[in-house]
């Protein structure tokens, strides 16, 4: 029997703090048109005391999961840069949070920010080969720079999570093409704590790499890997004849506008941001997709829209996640990511804060002798 592969459910988690780049701006001294036109981004979600990539992968999860997909999952795949364990995968904790069955295999895939298009490339070849198993593939990020560094404004935090089967109904994932070359814009050896970051070779090697890659095909919405939004203006002017319509572009660029560089899911939450606010019905239209993960890897691939997709997105919780963050000044940004570098560096960190959890259902408690413990509460 012929059946087709690719994404059956998404959904996308950020948290509930937020900084406006104007404030931003303010704090430190600089030009905000830098910001807002020139790197075209208007806020960054910033990551709180008690939320990290495994809470943030479970409150995207959790949004897609039903008890009947629980028996057929039997491969979880967790796509992220800022994993905080050389040796432990951040999808054993996950596992554990989500109740997944104990024959399962779980994963944690690195390579820059494509391992979250790896990931999901894997997870289609499994199924496959598996047709009624299914894999869940969560991407969950943090971008941190670093104060005072020029990557700084290109900062943010969320995970998207798919879920992976045949017949899927949001939809159908395309093989791809892919380029890889070293090259050393962007690591973060073992001893760094922040990335190393070359950034004009980031963004020269990201086009070189679209260019290798890109076919000949127009398409009506392209979704592009996007760090910060004018990089999508960038990569779309590098089509040349087949570029998008800027109307299209800005909804692409949307939802990431508003959240900042969220690494891994960034190319998926593009995705998000065209089927999720393009009015007009996009069933069985083909979307072309790049991904690129500095060090580097680019993959050129399409996704052909299931007819179902409207009524499968939560669109409205993804909204409201985006729309009822709390803004905070500048002087508060700085004090949550110095809390956020002590906790990552500490082997035993006791959450000891001011900020009561909200709208969040997994929280990080502590972490003993470095392993995190976690709880859950009933908040939506
Ligand atoms: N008003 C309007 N635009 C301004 C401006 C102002 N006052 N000041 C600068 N700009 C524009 C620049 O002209 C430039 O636009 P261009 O790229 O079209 O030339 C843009 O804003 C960025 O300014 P630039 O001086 O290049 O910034 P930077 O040297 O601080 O670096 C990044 C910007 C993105 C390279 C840096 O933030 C970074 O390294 N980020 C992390 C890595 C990354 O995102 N890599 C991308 C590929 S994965």
């Amino acid at each position: 029997m012929k059946y087709t592969v690719g994404i059956d459910k998404m959904s996308f988690y950020t948290t509930n703090y937020v900084i406006d780049m104007s404030e931003l701006a303010r704090g430190r001294d600089m030009d905000v048109n830098k910001c807002k036109t020139g790197i075209g981004q208007e806020k960054m979600s910033i990551i709180s005391p008690y939320e990290d990539v495994i809470t943030m992968a479970c409150e995207a999860a959790n949004d897609i999961l039903s008890e009947e997909d629980i028996p057929d999952i039997e491969m979880v795949l967790f796509a992220t840069e800022s994993g905080f364990d050389f040796s432990k995968s951040s999808g054993i904790y996950l596992h554990k949070l989500l109740h997944l069955k104990p024959n399962c295999r779980v994963l944690e895939i690195k390579q820059a920010c494509y391992a979250a298009t790896g990931a999901l490339q894997m997870a289609c070849d499994f199924v496959r080969s598996n047709n009624n198993k299914k894999c869940l593939v969560v991407s969950s990020d943090i971008a941190w720079y670093g104060f005072k560094t020029s990557g700084e404004i290109t900062q943010g935090c969320g995970a998207v999570a798919m879920l992976v089967t045949s017949n899927p109904r949001i939809c159908k994932v395309s093989q791809g093409h892919v380029f890889v070359n070293n090259v050393n814009d962007f690591y973060r050896p073992s001893y760094s704590h922040e990335p190393i970051v070359n950034g004009k070779l980031s963004i020269k090697t990201y086009l070189d790499i679209l260019n290798k890659t890109m076919q000949k095909q127009k398409f009506s919405y392209f979704c592009f890997h996007m760090p910060f939004a004018t990089m999508s203006d960038k990569a779309n002017k590098t089509l040349g004849d087949n570029q998008i319509s800027q109307e299209h572009l800005e909804i692409a660029k949307q939802f990431g506008k508003y959240v900042g560089n969220i690494y891994n899911g960034s190319l998926y939450l593009s995705l998000l941001s065209v089927l999720i606010n393009e009015p007009k019905d996009l069933s069985k239209q083909d979307i072309g997709m790049f991904s690129y993960g500095s060090g580097s890897i680019g993959e050129f691939f399409s996704v052909t829209i299931s007819e179902s997709y409207k009524e499968i997105l939560q669109s409205d919780v993804i909204k409201h996640r985006i729309e009822r963050r709390k803004e905070i000044s500048f002087e508060e940004y700085e004090s949550m990511l110095s809390t956020f570098v002590e906790r990552e560096s500490s082997s035993n960190f006791m959450l000891e804060s001011s900020l009561t959890p909200k709208y969040c259902k997994f929280i990080l408690e502590k972490i003993e002798n470095g392993h995190r413990y976690y709880k859950k509460s009933n908040e939506n």
